[in-house]
């Protein structure tokens, strides 16, 4: 297993004490079918469930869009957490003390060195904001912040701070805490002098936001300038704790509003966020002014699949929103983008026209087409027929990744409104796009390939070996005798790797399940052992696949040794020829032997 400080009697405790069919149901809707059950994927939006759950091996499955694994992997992707803190999590809920004592010096002291960090951050935060709340530069960091509309409460609710311009009055106060300026350098608080030893405070002189991971602890922190001084904002780089694609700002906050309104708003800053709150709109994150990840859509969509990004109306924004769009839009997102009179931004515009407006303005955003033809459409003549011809070629993958027949039509109509052309003539194009796709399979929309990369696909792996590996899941009792047989030998990469490491896990343990594989295993085990599995008689089913897994192991050996002896003929290496020419004679008399 990969959690190092975590016993393994402890893990297959908790396993032991917990069902997956239990902990999944608290996040979805599972109906029994068969041997296994069902429900609606929620890493994905689908709206028929091709999310599988099997009771017998402890794994899932996704067949749409291919996630799977074990009841920690579960609970890690679903709820974002690391192993270790999985592991927690189904230990508390199966009323399992984690004996801390157990763990090895190294491994308990990585874990403190994290919590230490986490506290690290936190003073930080507790810092600043008695920075801004009580000294003379916090008070005009609080005027700036009051002459942008922005109150106590708001300041209180973003833990908002500010630090003086000396070079030390961070690292100051935390060595009164204990904490070594090195460590402050680790978390990207400090950096090294240049020219003498020591260290100096990253953040100087400015107002300062700090950045959560999505459960709410603080991980990093960005900086803003009062006046006009470059760069407006300076942040965190990445350190062990924060890395800048991975969280969205203010998530934790806006989580449960996100869920309550089945709506994210996107924005690209810390002010947008802000002032979102400020004004009554609590369902807003941003993404922080760096091209969004499909990571951070991922966190998102563990809330809703309807995102409103309103990013700035200047070009930057909308190349931005035009890319955060796709990452969306791919991931099975319903997305509409807010246009905002030029020159603004969100928080521009509540400012100047309150809550009710702004929210008439997302409602009123465009959808994904409308947004895909108004960008096709720009710098681009559309009242001659070329212009039409070029604006219709650029939207077609687009339209073609509409799935549904209604929103299709609807797209279709918008097109032939804005263009001035018979809705009969777009779907003729339409159809011409899909004939022509099929033609040349290498111009898959970039949907389709997204899809098919991340589904663990079996056709590529050897059929016998995969049928193999379900076996030794359905009846533990036969890996002696693979084992016996060659063992690993018998099996070809990626394929052999697993077989090794659930052999290992069998030796150690005289027993494998699904709760057994690592992270890095596991999704292509549940790829493997959920399906329509039936063989009564695994010991006979067994022998045949063993026999099988010889001969293909033999035929690879014998065309091996053939090559091998052109090239020891051609060298004239005669002592290499004869040894050869012996081991194909036995080569020859093994598979004789095993299928006479
Ligand atoms: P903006 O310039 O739109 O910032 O950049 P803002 O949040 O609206 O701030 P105000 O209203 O001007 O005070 C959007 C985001 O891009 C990142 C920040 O995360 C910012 O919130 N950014 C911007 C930087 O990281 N560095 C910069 O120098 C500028
Ligand atoms: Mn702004």
């Amino acid at each position: 297993m990969a959690a190092g400080f975590i016993p393994q009697e402890i893990i297959d405790e908790i396993v032991a004490r917990s069902d997956i069919v239990d902990v999944i149901s608290e996040h979805l809707l599972l109906k029994k079918t068969g041997r296994n059950y069902q429900g609606l994927c929620p890493f994905h939006h689908e709206k028929t469930p091709s999310f599988v759950v099997s009771p017998d091996k402890q794994i899932f499955r996704c067949f749409g869009c291919g996630v799977g694994g074990n009841i920690f992997s579960f609970i890690m992707q679903s709820e974002g957490l690391t192993f270790p803190e999985a592991v927690e999590k189904m230990a508390q809920k199966a009323g399992i003390s984690l004996p801390q004592q157990e763990m090895s010096e190294n491994e308990l002291k990585v874990l403190q060195k994290r919590e230490r960090w986490y506290k690290i951050n936190e003073l930080t935060a507790q810092y600043y904001h008695k920075v801004l709340l009580d000294t003379k530069w916090g008070q005009k960091a609080l005027g700036y912040l009051k002459n942008r509309g922005i109150d106590l409460h708001i300041i209180e609710k973003f833990q908002l701070g500010a630090v003086l311009s000396d070079w030390d009055g961070l690292i100051n106060f935390m060595g009164k805490k204990g904490v070594e300026p090195r460590e402050l350098h680790q978390m990207g608080l400090a950096l090294p002098r240049n020219s003498e030893k020591g260290y100096y405070d990253r953040f100087r002189g400015r107002l300062m936001f700090p950045i959560w991971d999505h459960s709410g602890r603080v991980i990093a922190f960005g900086g803003r300038v009062l006046d006009d001084g470059e760069p407006k904002y300076l942040n965190s780089p990445d350190t062990p704790l924060f890395n800048k694609g991975q969280y969205l700002y203010g998530l934790h906050l806006a989580k449960g509003s996100i869920r309550q309104a089945d709506l994210a708003i996107m924005v690209e800053g810390y002010m947008d966020v802000i002032a979102c709150h400020q004004f009554g709109v609590t369902n807003a994150v941003a993404s922080l002014g760096t091209a969004l990840t499909s990571n951070q859509a991922r966190a998102l969509m563990r809330h809703t699949y309807q995102v409103a990004i309103a990013y700035d109306a200047d070009v930057a924004g909308s190349n931005a929103a035009l890319r955060g769009l796709d990452i969306l839009a791919d991931l099975g997102c319903q997305v509409r983008v807010v246009k905002f009179p030029k020159g603004m931004d969100p928080d521009d515009f509540l400012r100047k026209s309150g809550k009710e407006k702004f929210e008439e303005l997302v409602m009123q955003g465009e959808s994904f087409i409308e947004y895909k033809l108004f960008k096709a459409m720009e710098n681009v003549n559309t009242s001659s027929i070329e212009g039409k011809i070029k604006v219709i070629q650029s939207i077609l993958p687009d339209l073609a990744k509409i799935d549904s027949p209604v929103a299709k039509e609807s797209a279709v109509k918008i097109i032939a409104i804005k263009l001035g052309l018979a809705e009969a003539s777009i779907m003729d194009e339409l159809r011409k796009y899909f004939r022509e796709k099929q033609k040349f399979p290498q111009n898959k929309d970039r949907k389709q390939e997204k899809r098919e990369n991340n589904i663990v696909n079996l056709r590529g792996f050897n059929k016998i070996q995969v049928q193999m590996l379900r076996i030794l899941f359905e009846d533990n009792s036969i890996f002696p005798l693979l084992e016996n047989a060659g063992g690993v030998e018998l099996f070809t990469p990626p394929l052999d790797n697993v077989f090794q490491r659930i052999w290992k896990v069998y030796q150690v343990k005289g027993k494998v399940t699904g709760t057994d594989l690592d992270d890095k295993d596991s999704q292509l085990l549940a790829a493997i052992l959920i399906g329509d599995f039936e063989i009564t008689n695994t010991t006979k089913a067994a022998a045949d696949y063993i026999k099988n897994l010889q001969i293909n192991k033999l035929n690879k050996d014998y065309s091996d040794t053939i090559r091998e002896l052109s090239e020891a003929e051609k060298m004239g290496d005669s002592e290499k020829l004869n040894q050869l020419l012996s081991r194909i004679e036995w080569l020859i008399q093994q598979k004789k032997l095993l299928a006479p």
